[in-house]
């Protein structure tokens, strides 16, 4: 009997397949994603995999809320919206109901274990609690500001004015990665990996194909493919394991070793700030240096990559930061390669649009999803079952007319700035939800600007950076952040400084 009615699935998939992909029946004119009988959108899912943002993003634009259902076998049933209202309900009003849940904490458990990015309830609000306390202070900030200052000046420029005297061509992209993860692991563990330099690449490769490969884990046909091929050790899983194991050996050892000197050191990281509240076990405290590593990794190093793109075929846009950096320097008698203070950073309101409006248009993070804790209607009248996954599309909401108007697909800084007094303005989080929002909203935002008003400011005003195919849009790397495949190659100019100053 269950033979037969095994088959009998079987039969009806094979089925709905082949009248999907043979008979091929003409759209209907409903909206949202089409799902088949028992095998739910997985065709359109395996057809469009490969540019799930644009897919997804079309295929909501078109929704009359811009919300849709999505259904995949094994029990992969939920939402996607990218409606201002609903990532408010979901982030905020209803936060209590939208938990990350056990599928998102059980596929990235292995690698991130109960760190702040994978845990809820009372976990993470302990963790939260330390975290927020801890970026708020003047000295953390200092902190952050001495790290960016150290590898701009004594790793970043030095490797771009090599290029530039060599005229190699260099991955920006490749370049702005190894810069951000020579500073977390600094900020977090006070641990220089020297990535930037060329040294220290194996703790980074196995980070990143830890990172990579956990959320590919997300991307199976089948969901619990996963776990047979970690139950035999094969493939993908073998490899993931791997990576983690040397993730783990290298943050153990230095957890161990800090442990052992007890409260003798007094440094700024955030793990001194961890260990310090005397109440962390050494398995979480590896646990949330490795999130934080996650959380300040590839988010501003993908910003930048995209800023730098985007910039290439702007150069009214270019001319338009560099006249601020230059009326800043003005003011405060600075030359070019002086290092910009906190309060310079925060004058430089048209760099900061159009970071934001890269943000906009490639967010780092494109999509985020939870877990729908009791069956719950959201504010445009979607229906969202219990233990449904309920995801926010902040890729699509930067390209929704709804929210951005008819030129939202324009990269265009302007729309950031205020008339008046040319202050950069500050967008709802649920409409520009690329930091989060709520109670959960992103814990690196300031530091996290603060780095790539730097990094750019620092990069624009010494060169000119000459992107090599600037007409191609570069294709998605979709790992949990939203990386160029093939890296942005580009040339590396110097600047005519006379004219800057
Ligand atoms: C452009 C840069 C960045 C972007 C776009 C960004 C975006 C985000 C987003 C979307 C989330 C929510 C993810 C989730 O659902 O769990 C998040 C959470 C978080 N971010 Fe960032 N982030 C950036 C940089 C940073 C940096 C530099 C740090 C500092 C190390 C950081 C620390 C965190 C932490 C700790 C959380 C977890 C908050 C919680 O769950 O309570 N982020 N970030």
């Amino acid at each position: 009997m269950e033979l037969l009615s095994l088959q009998t699935l079987f039969f009806i998939s094979l089925l709905s397949l082949f009248v999907y992909f043979v008979i091929n029946p003409k759209p209907t004119p409903t909206t949202g994603f089409k799902i088949y009988p028992l095998v739910g959108s997985l065709p359109q899912f395996l057809k469009n995999r490969h540019r799930f943002l644009d897919w997804t993003t079309q295929v909501l634009r078109d929704c009359p809320s811009n919300t849709a259902v999505f259904r995949r076998p094994g029990k992969v049933h939920g939402i996607i919206t990218a409606n201002p209202s609903n990532v408010e309900h979901m982030l905020k009003a209803n936060f209590q109901n939208y938990p990350k849940g056990t599928r998102f904490i059980s596929l990235l458990q292995d690698f991130l274990g109960r760190g702040i990015f994978n845990s809820d309830g009372d976990l993470w609000k302990v963790q939260r609690k330390t975290a927020s306390y801890e970026f708020n202070t003047k000295s953390l900030r200092n902190f952050v500001m001495e790290t960016a200052r150290t590898e701009i000046q004594t790793r970043l420029v030095p490797i771009l004015h090599k290029s530039a005297q060599t005229n190699r061509v260099l991955d920006i992209q490749d370049v702005l990665e190894r810069f951000a993860f020579d500073n977390i692991c600094k900020v977090a563990f006070n641990v220089d990996p020297a990535c930037l330099g060329g040294d220290g690449g194996e703790f980074m490769e196995a980070f990143e194909a830890a990172a990579t490969l956990s959320s590919g884990r997300f991307m199976y046909a089948l969901p619990f493919l996963y776990k047979i091929k970690k139950y035999f050790n094969m493939g993908s899983e073998k490899k993931l394991m791997k990576s983690i194991a040397t993730v783990h050996e290298f943050a153990d050892q230095i957890i161990k070793s800090r442990l052992e000197e007890g409260g003798e050191r007094k440094d700024e990281d955030l793990l001194s700030r961890f260990i310090g509240t005397g109440e962390i076990s050494a398995e979480l405290l590896r646990d949330i240096v490795i999130s934080f590593i996650l959380a300040g990794r590839d988010t501003t190093s993908s910003a930048l990559t995209w800023f730098f793109w985007l910039l290439s075929s702007r150069p009214d846009i270019t001319e338009k930061i560099l006249d601020e950096l230059q009326i800043i320097r003005a003011r405060n008698s600075k030359g070019v390669g002086d290092i910009y203070s906190f309060d310079e950073l925060r004058e430089m309101h048209y760099l900061h649009a159009a970071i934001s409006e890269a943000m906009r248009l490639y967010p780092p993070v494109p999509v985020d999803t939870k877990n729908c804790r009791e069956e719950d209607v959201l504010p445009d009248g979607t229906f969202v079952g219990k233990d449904w996954f309920v995801t926010y599309h902040t890729y699509a909401m930067g390209r929704m007319e709804t929210i951005w108007g008819s030129d939202c697909c324009e990269f265009k800084p302007d729309r950031w700035i205020e008339d008046q007094t040319g202050v950069c303005r500050q967008e709802s989080p649920f409409r520009f939800p690329v930091f989060h929002a709520g109670p959960r909203m992103c814990l690196g935002k300031d530091m996290a600007y603060i780095q790539m008003k730097s990094i750019a400011a620092s990069i624009m005003e010494r060169f000119e950076i000459d992107v090599q195919e600037r007409d191609k849009c570069p294709e998605h790397l979709l790992s949990l952040t939203l990386r160029m495949k093939g890296g942005l190659p580009v040339k590396v100019r110097k600047r005519c400084v006379d004219a800057m100053n």
